[in-house]
């Protein structure tokens, strides 16, 4: 079986996301748009960290942070 302990791991806030839909474009295995306009973290170790790096610079607001 898989490991599933992450380092750190990205989380939304939805209070912030404008729902640009950036992060699930560059991270479609991460991030996912929900019926509430908002993106959600569907799996997060669903991209390399660096490329989940990459749609947490990406974000116009800067919704998206690491909890380690
Ligand atoms: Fe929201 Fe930023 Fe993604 S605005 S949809 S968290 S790129």
């Amino acid at each position: 079986m898989r490991c599933v302990c992450l380092a750190k791991v990205p989380i939304v806030d939805a209070d912030t996301c404008i729902g640009c839909a950036l992060c699930a474009s560059i991270c479609p295995g991460t991030f996912e748009m929900e019926a509430d306009g908002k993106s959600h973290v569907k799996n997060p170790a669903g991209e390399p960290e660096a490329k989940i790096q990459e749609a947490i610079d990406a974000c116009p607001v800067k919704a998206i942070a690491w909890k380690q």
